[in-house]
């Protein structure tokens, strides 16, 4: 067998979907791919590279020294199976919450710490997806001077949330047009035609788990556990592709053309900045791409040092902020 024997854990989630398609179309060298979700999948069928494959427990999985396993399935999913897949000799590149402030464990985003990937003991975490885009984003501008201070709005797409939540933007948004109220299944209020506070729990400190693991993670990503980071995540009608409008303080004045060049010339990340056409990121351009698109980049109209710069940017989630992440960190392994 040539390759390497990859499996998918939550192959059939919005994120596992997209995993095929990147590891199809970066042509990773894929010896034997093993798709798995629970027993409720298991027995369906997938597609890759042109061959239909049966989805298989993953309780029923036995893992192999070598085995690349990208996994997707939620963080008490990654918890039930870490150790036994380590044991037979795994590698886990894990997108979900579970061990990605753990010490000891790399936290990666392949543009900005790639290094990180070579010291990891059988686990490596993939970041949060507003934490993706934001970091890919702002390690070209973190280069030119610290970031000292951001205050972060994001726009967050119904695909963050998973494939039951698009399914359920699409229906919500066609029984708005037919004159009724919808009635929300996968997401705890009504997305069509509105807008809601993230979801996720509110914590001690008044942020939602959310916007405190963008906080957290940013600055583990950056190795900066001193930036001050403030956050509001929101839920917008997008089908997929989150944006985040991002106020940046930092030590050093930086000029506009000096971000903008940052911008073009760095990997992961596409300029898009026309001011006479009026033409910025927007997240139906951004969806299924790899880079995260960066613009609206202007000097902070409420100070006078040039230190502080505003911008906005759009990234697919499902691509830069989980999928394609982890099989540029899977390539990086190989
Ligand atoms: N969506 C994003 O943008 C994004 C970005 C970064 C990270 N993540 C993280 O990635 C994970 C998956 O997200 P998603 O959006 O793809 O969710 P999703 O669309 O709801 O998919 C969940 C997947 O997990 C599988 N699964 C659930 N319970 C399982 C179990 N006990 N054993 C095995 N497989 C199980 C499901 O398989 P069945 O078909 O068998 O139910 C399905 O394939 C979450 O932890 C999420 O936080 C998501």
């Amino acid at each position: 067998m040539s390759g390497h024997r990859v499996s998918i854990v939550g192959v059939t989630g919005a994120v596992g979907q997209v995993m095929l398609e990147c590891l199809e179309q970066r042509n990773f060298p894929v010896g034997e791919l093993c798709p798995l979700a629970s027993s409720r999948s298991a027995g369906k069928k997938v597609t890759f590279k042109g061959q239909e494959l049966t989805i298989q427990d993953l309780e029923k999985h036995e893992f192999q020294k070598g085995e690349i396993v990208l996994s997707s399935a939620g963080a008490s999913v990654t918890r039930t199976f870490r150790e036994r897949a380590i044991a037979s000799g795994a590698v886990i590149v894990d997108n979900t919450s579970a061990f990605r402030m753990e010490e000891g464990v790399p936290l990666v985003i392949p543009e900005v710490n790639g290094d990180k990937v070579a010291t990891h003991s059988g686990l490596i975490a993939n970041p949060n997806c507003c934490a993706a885009i934001l970091t890919v984003a702002l390690w070209p501008l973190y280069k030119l001077s610290r970031i000292k201070r951001l205050v972060i709005s994001t726009y967050q797409s119904a695909s963050g949330a998973g494939a039951a939540a698009m399914a359920d933007l699409v229906s919500q948004c066609g029984e708005v047009l037919e004159g009724k109220t919808p009635a929300p299944k996968a997401m705890p209020h009504q997305l069509a035609f509105n807008v809601y506070s993230h979801n996720a729990a509110i914590e001690a400190n008044g942020y939602n788990g959310e916007e405190n693991k963008v906080v957290a993670e940013t600055r583990k990503i950056f190795n900066d556990p001193e930036i001050g980071i403030a956050i509001t995540c929101v839920r917008v009608p997008v089908l997929r592709a989150h944006s985040e409008a991002v106020n940046i303080e930092f030590e050093n004045p930086v000029s506009v053309e000096e971000a903008r060049e940052a911008i073009r010339s760095a990997p992961g990340v596409r300029l898009v900045d026309d001011r006479e056409k009026n033409y910025f990121p927007m997240p139906l351009d951004a969806s299924g791409i790899d880079e995260v698109l960066v613009g609206r980049i202007r000097s902070d109209i409420s100070r006078t040092d040039g230190r502080g710069l505003e911008i906005f940017i759009s990234g697919d989630q499902l691509r830069k902020g989980a999928a394609l992440n982890a099989v540029q960190i899977a390539e990086q392994l190989v």
